[in-house]
């Protein structure tokens, strides 16, 4: 009893801090605009009742959720729901609703909602009445919902949403997947994505800004005095420049303004090195601030050319990741931490870029690029007008392509990190005659929107594509799985600029290993080899992109399918479209990709240290496969090891093996990677060294050397039973702000504590403390079991657990796994809140 006492006190406490915590930001400066998160206190339900938009309705029974909410990750995985899209229910009608107080004192004001996305085919509701409705699940958007607001009481905003089972060729999630706001402002303000900031010139001495503004009046005049403020501070907070002047109201309802001003010796955002300044916008009028805009920008040059891709005069390839939107475990619902730890996994791989594959990302991928210094090729649309899976974006491609387009570069063009706009991937309008008309109306979009960053399109059917013209119309022509063909197309049209835009799509899975080596073929595991070998008939290992790359110095570079695994597109089981390849096959439960260099879960597989090697300077040596052979018949083992130092030592039970050298002693790759999935061909891959090793248990290792130095070493023992579980968290220490995460590596291993590589151990969790489950998982892309739950198995000896901070509550959170015959772990986390 006087626990709980002593409880409920600090917890109130704790909510006290909190608030102190936000009156402490409202203080400083005087804001007019007030912007709240909209995202806590909904209730949500699957339906198909009309009624349930209505004022009145009795959704007692209705879920409590916050949002971001992806109500297709609960589940449950079945092949009806279609392998394609990841097994799950993203499919049929459900509804949001909230209740929402609105204070007297505010009429006289613009009241807005904006969702950041809504999957998909929203119609939102305020009241009962339908205010607004928009098909694309990517695309943000504000709403004036002032007409529609009952001042002094409270008032209902529902969200009703519906999609298809065959509305995508991947998972797309379901629901208010990412965040809402609700905006209190003046009936002149800024408006929403008001501002656009280029960069004309830069040297070192100084940089020009250019930052117009937007500005929208609600009100009926527009009379008096109204002057625009834009101030420049730096990252310590330091005004570097301003400019103010009277608007200029070319009519009564809106104004554009423009304000150059200059940064003397400006900090450069850089790949690696971002540095981000932030514009302040204010509306000011008879001496008093009515509106306040802050955008966040930075000062950069990019080019591309024919010599190739250049950044602040500094010619960069690309090291470039195809990326889908969902976050593995925890679904499409965006988080800002799950977002950050994909990308931090990928720049440990050498990652300096990503492509949004094939929509606009989450607004928090692109903070985080901006952040982080990563550069990104934001991507539109999958299909145009002709569609490639029966009810997708192309039933409302006429009505709303041109909003959607524009609204993503408005959002996004502030960003540095966003190098191009790539206005499609392999679109089926490339076999078109006239598909060039639709390319060309897009770029004119573009470039209305944002002249200064050049377009780009994917193409997997290159030269019919550049022979109807469609090359001719985009800045950057992308290539899919096109390094043979680079060459040629620069000797066909000389003017071009050409860079692989989808690389490699080679299949794996983490920690399995058949032998013999196979070929491409469904594998009755469900799993693919992860010697790197095995690639659909349209794609081919890393390697023959690297040689292309090699050869082509002035290619821009590469962004390969893809970084991380994402749910559905199983290739090669169940992996084909509806409409461009026909009807999918069902191998269940196979159920998400196996394209990614690292898996479901984060767990990098092989492949990503083949990348490492390629892209990295840091040396690092890896080496596989496991060296636990013992049951399996098999005598000899292929060993390979990725490196970037020189030279490479292999030693098996502390005898070595010789030393081979990177580039010299070649290892055998398909020498035509069409042809290795008919017959056995194979190449020297200069970018993998190898040795064929009798099996005998022990442990081998590999020593690299540069200039005969050690410089990076990689043991592999072989292990005896399961016996322990080791826990591991990428972070202990968490903010008590309900959304953060702690991301909790969970290993089996042997009495020695050397990790077993074939475990398959069923592990169950129990977390107590300010914190909860949210999400387990393995990187198993042929399990059913829900990824929210308290257990999951081992794969290959490896799972994952995902706890969230509660919201308020700040201590220590113990995590205990247990698993039947294993000595059982337990670690504890720290949750606290910051003020940020
Ligand atoms: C490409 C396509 C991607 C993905 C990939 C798999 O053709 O653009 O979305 O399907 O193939 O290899």
């Amino acid at each position: 009893m006087k626990l709980k006492i002593i409880k409920s006190i600090l917890k109130s406490l704790f909510i006290l801090m909190i608030l102190s915590c936000s009156t402490h930001k409202k203080e400083s400066p005087l804001q007019t605009r007030e912007r709240v998160s909209f995202n806590e206190n909904w209730l949500f339900q699957k339906t198909e009742d009309s009624a349930a938009t209505q004022f009145d309705y009795d959704d007692s029974q209705w879920r409590p959720v916050n949002v971001p909410h992806d109500y297709a990750i609960e589940g449950p995985f079945k092949p009806e729901y279609n392998p394609r899209t990841g097994g799950l229910p993203i499919h049929g009608q459900a509804v949001y609703r909230k209740k929402f107080f609105v204070d007297k004192e505010k009429q006289g004001s613009i009241i807005s909602l904006e969702f950041e996305g809504v999957m998909s085919n929203a119609t939102i509701y305020i009241n009962g009445k339908k205010v607004y409705h928009r098909p694309y699940g990517y695309i943000g958007y504000e709403i004036d919902i002032t007409p529609y607001v009952k001042f002094g009481e409270e008032n209902l905003v529902a969200v009703h949403m519906e999609q298809d089972v065959l509305s995508a060729r991947w998972y797309t999630g379901a629901g208010i997947y990412r965040k809402v706001w609700l905006e209190t402002k003046n009936p002149i303000h800024i408006a929403h994505w008001g501002t656009h900031i280029s960069t004309p010139e830069i040297s070192s001495e100084k940089a020009t800004v250019s930052v117009e503004t937007k500005i929208n009046n609600k009100n009926a005049s527009n009379k008096g005095d109204y002057f625009l403020h834009t101030q420049i501070f730096d990252e310590n907070g330091k005004e570097v420049a301003s400019n103010k002047s009277e608007i200029e109201w070319a009519n009564k309802k809106n104004s554009t303004n423009k304000h150059n001003l200059t940064i003397v010796n400006p900090n450069l955002w850089d790949i690696n090195a971002a540095y981000l300044y932030k514009s302040v916008s204010t509306i000011v009028k008879d001496n008093q601030e009515i509106d306040r805009y802050e955008t966040s920008f930075g000062v950069r040059s990019i080019e591309f050319s024919k010599k190739g891709f250049f950044i602040n005069g500094r010619q960069e390839k690309i090291q470039g990741v195809c990326l889908h939107h969902d976050l593995g475990p925890l679904g499409a619902a965006v988080n800002l931490r799950a977002t950050e730890r994909q990308l931090q996994i990928m720049k440990d791989m050498g990652v300096n870029a990503i492509r949004t594959a094939h929509n606009p990302p989450s607004k928090e991928q692109l903070e985080l690029c901006d952040r982080m210094g990563i550069l990104v090729q934001v991507e539109a649309f999958d299909m145009w007008a002709m569609p490639k899976t029966e009810n997708d974006y192309s039933n409302h491609w006429d009505e709303w392509h041109e909003t959607d387009l524009r609204d993503m570069i408005k959002r996004d063009r502030n960003h540095p990190s966003v190098i191009m706009w790539s206005i499609g991937n392999e679109v089926r309008e490339q076999k078109e005659k006239d598909g060039h008309l639709v390319a060309e109306r897009l770029v004119e979009i573009c470039k209305e929107e944002d002249p200064n960053r050049p377009t780009t399109a994917g193409f997997n059917i290159l030269t019919t594509a550049l022979n109807n013209g469609l090359g001719n119309a985009i800045d950057l022509v992308g290539a899919n799985y096109k390094p043979t063909q680079y060459a040629q197309v620069i000797k066909n049209y000389p003017n071009m600029i050409v860079y692989g835009s989808e690389t490699a799509s080679t299949v794996s899975s983490r920690g399995v290993y058949h032998l013999p080596l196979e070929k491409y073929d469904k594998h009755p595991s469900l799993q693919v080899n992860s010697y790197d070998f095995n690639s659909p008939p349209w794609a081919y290992p890393p390697d023959i992109e690297f040689m292309a790359q090699d050869a082509m110095p002035n290619n821009i570079g590469e962004f390969i399918w893809t970084g991380i695994d994402y749910l559905g597109e199983p290739t090669p089981y169940g992996g084909k479209d509806n409409l461009t390849h026909g009807n999918w096959d069902v191998d269940w439960p196979s159920r998400s990709s196996y394209f990614g260099a690292v898996d479901l879960a984060g767990f990098p597989k092989d492949r990503f240290y083949l990348y490492q090697s390629q892209w990295t300077n840091k040396p690092m040596v890896h080496l596989l496969p496991h060296w636990n052979w013992e049951d399996s018949g098999i005598t000899e083992i292929p060993v390979f090891c990725y490196t970037n130092a020189e030279e490479v030592e292999l030693f098996v039970n502390g005898k070595s093996m010789g030393k081979k050298t990177k580039g010299v002693d070649k290892t055998r790759i398909p020498v035509d990677f069409y042809a290795w999935n008919r017959q056995e061909k194979f190449y020297d891959s200069p970018y993998r060294l190898s040795w064929n090793v009798p099996y005998k248990p022990g442990e081998i290792e590999v020593v690299a050397y540069i200039d005969d130095k050690e410089v990076a070493r990689k043991s592999i023992k072989t292990a005896q039973v399961p016996a322990q579980i080791s826990l591991e968290a990428d972070r202990n220490d968490i903010h008590a702000d309900g959304e953060d995460l702690s991301f909790i590596t969970v290993k089996i291993e042997d009495e020695n504590g050397v990790f077993h590589p074939l475990a398959d151990n069923l592990v169950e969790f129990k977390v107590s403390g300010p914190a909860s489950i949210v999400a387990v998982g393995n990187g198993n892309a042929a399990s059913t079991e829900p990824f929210q739950a308290n257990y999951r198995k081992a794969f290959n000896g490896m799972c994952l657990l995902v706890v969230k901070s509660k919201k308020g509550e700040e201590g220590e959170v113990t995590i205990e796994a247990t698993s039947e015959g294993l000595t059982p772990q337990r670690i504890t986390l720290q949750t606290r809140y910051y003020c940020l």
